[in-house]
């Protein structure tokens, strides 16, 4: 009995094989067209990551043909219009790059991403990624996106150079308090440099959310997010004080800028001593030319955490989703399998300056600054970025934005400034 079935066994994979031989060589199936991939990856910082993703499907996949239509304009500030503009002529790209978090679970709320529960089960993804990531791209316990990295929004870079020359040490771990940055930076302006180097107005925003958490700490910046929010506490006032004094020590040609590239080449450049941007900006230092400036870590730039924000670790995630009506679901779900994958990841994320929203990445595949971002992801307390949508959702976040706008312009009017941030939180937010 067991020989019978042997032998037939054996003459089945025979013919297979003659069969396998005799086939032409293109076996994989056709593709249904090109995978047209949307993000705002373009550039100093942003391209290599992706390239390096793209390679590992282009691989995987030879008879897939993928599209980048990246929209350059760093945290999406273009490529959310497009997008948006798009999804309403019934034009989604195949593929396209959104934040978890509020983001995300707008997207689905709109209808306009398929549920990714097949993908999750048949790829087993959802045991490889930390557990807080999972709520953040899910919607009443079903998954949207896949999250292809995790970022730390809350790093200040600078140039040692520059601390040295003016007489300014940090304090192990980073300053305490924001007087007690205030007194570093008038130290830099002695010196004749820029304290903070800032650039157009989502990165004013950004450093919003960092002198906020820095001054209302953690708890206080969480509950601000929470139903009962007081956006009218003192303790507010204090944080939105700190915000307008940090503003008087960038440099006035901020908002001219043409993205954080230029402002974070001011600190590496030595006209300023500091920039507080996320670690995007780490492949930029880091990486080779033409997308990065190839530099030493510790000798031309060197990091430390925001004022008022040793151990905690404010973060954000990018994520890939499926579009409902897309052209090519079948080259969708080839991309976020590259994306979901462990190669992929390890290709992305390393010259991304990102870490692994995977928890099995190799960690020897990263540099000093990933290997200890990834130690304080585990161990730091972990809170979610404004500007790059984990908190308030989408239109709360575009009042705050407006709001913002109007106080960068003029930074005496800090009451104005609470009051919109008050009527932002009862329109579109948790307050009564
Ligand atoms: C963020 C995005 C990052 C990085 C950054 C600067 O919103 O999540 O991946 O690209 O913007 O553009």
């Amino acid at each position: 009995m067991f020989r019978k079935s042997f032998v037939v066994v054996s003459l089945v994979l025979a013919a297979a094989m003659l069969a396998a031989c005799a086939a032409p060589a293109t076996q994989a199936p056709a593709a249904q067209g090109p995978v047209e991939v949307f993000s705002w990856w373009v550039g100093p910082g942003e391209a290599d990551g992706l390239a390096a993703m793209v390679k590992i499907f282009q691989s995987q996949y030879p008879n897939e043909q993928f599209v980048n239509a990246a929209v350059a304009g760093g945290a999406g500030t273009n490529a959310k219009a497009v997008l948006a503009t798009r999804l309403q002529a019934g034009d989604p790209p195949d593929s396209w790059q959104a934040h978890a978090g509020e983001a995300t679970v707008a997207y689905a709320d709109a209808k306009q991403i398929q549920a990714l529960d097949d993908f999750f089960k048949s790829s087993g993804f959802a045991n490889v990624l930390p557990p807080a990531l999972i709520p953040l791209i899910s919607k009443d316990g079903h998954p949207y996106s896949v999250p292809v990295n995790i970022h730390r929004s809350n790093v200040m870079w600078y140039n040692p150079k520059v601390l040295s020359a003016a007489g300014v040490t940090i304090p192990a771990g980073g300053f305490k308090t924001y007087d007690e940055f205030f007194a570093a930076c008038d130290k830099i302006v002695a010196a004749g440099k820029t304290c903070l180097a800032l650039g157009p107005a989502w990165t004013a925003e950004h450093l919003f959310e960092n002198v906020m958490i820095g001054s209302l700490g953690a708890d206080g910046w969480n509950k601000l997010w929470e139903p009962g929010a007081d956006w009218g506490s003192a303790a507010v006032t204090t944080a939105l004080n700190n915000y307008a004094k940090a503003l008087s020590y960038t440099n006035s040609d901020a908002a001219s800028l043409s993205d954080w590239q230029p402002a974070a080449q001011l600190m590496t450049n030595g006209d300023a001593a500091f920039n507080i941007m996320g670690d995007w900006a780490y492949g930029y230092f880091a990486n080779q030319p033409p997308n990065g400036l190839a530099l030493t870590p510790h000798t031309d730039f060197d990091w430390t955490s925001p004022p008022g924000t040793p151990g905690v670790f404010v973060f954000l995630a990018d994520s890939f989703v499926l579009p409902v009506g897309n052209k090519n679901p079948q080259g969708t779900l080839d991309w976020l399998t590259v994306a979901a994958s462990k190669a992929g990841q390890e290709a992305f994320n390393p010259l991304k300056g990102s870490i692994c929203a995977r928890t099995d990445c190799d960690q020897s595949l990263f540099s000093e600054y990933s290997q200890g971002a990834a130690k304080d992801w585990g161990s730091n307390t972990v809170v979610g970025s404004l500007t790059h949508e984990v908190v308030g959702n989408p239109s709360w976040n575009t009042k705050i934005g407006s709001a913002l706008g109007v106080f960068v312009a003029d930074p005496t009017k800090v009451s104005d400034f609470q009051t919109a941030l008050v009527d932002a939180c009862k329109s579109d937010g948790v307050c009564k």
